[in-house]
């Protein structure tokens, strides 16, 4: 039998972690032949609760698990791991400031990005989930110089799935019919949810763009501040939406995105579209044997360069922040 894959996740203690690491477990992350072992990492006050999530674990009796080990040091962590799901991180309390949580994170993504230097697998591939994403993938990357700076990525494909979600309910159609949108830049309100290339069953989505009251205040802010209406009538963050944004990304990374559609990912960017090089930035993406890709070539209008410009200032002074920290 094939040889299991190492999953590392960090946080699995936590609520993405509670709603992520089954659907890993059963197959969903890497396909229906493809043994995990599963590496939960996390501090020590949440060793617990994460053994308690590994007694499910058990019980769910998945054919394909082939292990699970606990850890509450990154060292041991991430020791041969294959595929990094970092999505614990430090949140942003009551009076922090910015520079704050950068620190903080600075912390938890620097020693987590030399660990994977360290004792990853030569084929590691990293998605980093925990807030502020994209700036924890880019102090991860810098602190890990042995590692292809492409196998870190930050997740904005949950506001890819939200903005899929929007665009089909506007339409009138199934999700399945709404292709090649692109959320670009940071993975916090600045973000921009492009729809000016979008595709409804095989045809320019002129009947969204056009209607750009819609557009200005409707679908571009209702996708960039889904998560604070989630916490609004949940009570609590989401969680299994974006446990499911992790598994799709993860997923098409490893397996391809389908022919004639694009997601978004966050990567360091090659200059593209004149995204500074070295950030990490959402882009459209194709995925082709197991890299990412930055669809070249789309028109950028007037109305997309200035929001795309807004969140890549956004993303240029949070680099400098932690440049500044001396956390890169
Ligand atoms: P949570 O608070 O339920 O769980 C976080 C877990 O991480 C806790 O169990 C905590 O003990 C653990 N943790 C903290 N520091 C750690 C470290 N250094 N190493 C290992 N584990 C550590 O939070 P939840 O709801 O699971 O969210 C996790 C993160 O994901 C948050 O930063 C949240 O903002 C972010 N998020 C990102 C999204 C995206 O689209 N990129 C979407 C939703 C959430």
């Amino acid at each position: 039998s094939p040889t299991p894959v190492n999953v590392t996740v960090t946080g699995a203690a936590g609520q993405i972690g509670y709603a992520l690491l089954f659907r890993i477990a059963s197959g969903q992350l890497l396909g229906p032949d493809v043994p995990v072992r599963l590496r939960l990492l996390e501090i020590p006050q949440g060793v617990k609760a994460a053994e308690g999530t590994a007694m499910e674990l058990e019980d769910c009796a998945f054919p394909l698990l082939a292990g699970i080990d606990i850890f509450d040091n990154p060292t041991d962590g991430f020791a041969g791991t294959n595929i990094g799901l970092l999505v614990g991180a430090r949140p942003r309390t009551k009076g922090m400031e910015r520079g704050d949580l950068l620190e903080a994170n600075g912390g938890i993504f620097g020693p987590q990005g030399a660990a994977i230097n360290a004792g990853a697998a030569d084929d590691v591939r990293i998605l980093v989930v925990g807030n502020p994403a994209n700036t924890n993938a880019l102090i991860a990357a810098s602190h890990a110089p042995d590692v292809p700076s492409d196998r870190f990525t930050a997740m904005t494909r949950l506001d890819h799935n939200r903005a899929l979600s929007q665009a089909a309910t506007k339409a009138g159609v199934p999700v399945s019919q709404v292709r090649r949108l692109t959320i670009w830049g940071n993975h916090s309100a600045t973000q921009y949810p492009d729809l000016f290339h979008a595709e409804i069953d095989g045809a320019p989505a002129t009947a969204l763009t056009d209607d750009s009251t819609w557009l200005t205040d409707d679908f571009i802010p209702t996708v960039a501040t889904r998560g604070a209406a989630i916490i609004e009538a949940r009570g609590a963050s989401s969680a299994a939406s974006a446990a499911n944004a992790a598994v799709d990304h993860v997923r098409d990374w490893v397996h391809g995105t389908p022919k004639g559609d694009w997601t978004s990912a966050g990567i360091v960017s090659d200059g593209s579209y004149g995204v500074p090089e070295g950030l990490v930035s959402s882009f459209p993406v194709v995925s082709r044997d197991g890299r990412w890709e930055i669809v070249q070539g789309l028109e950028v209008g007037d109305f997309s360069r200035e929001r795309i410009d807004a969140s890549v200032k956004e993303l240029v002074e949070e680099r400098d922040a932690v440049r500044s920290l001396g956390l890169i």
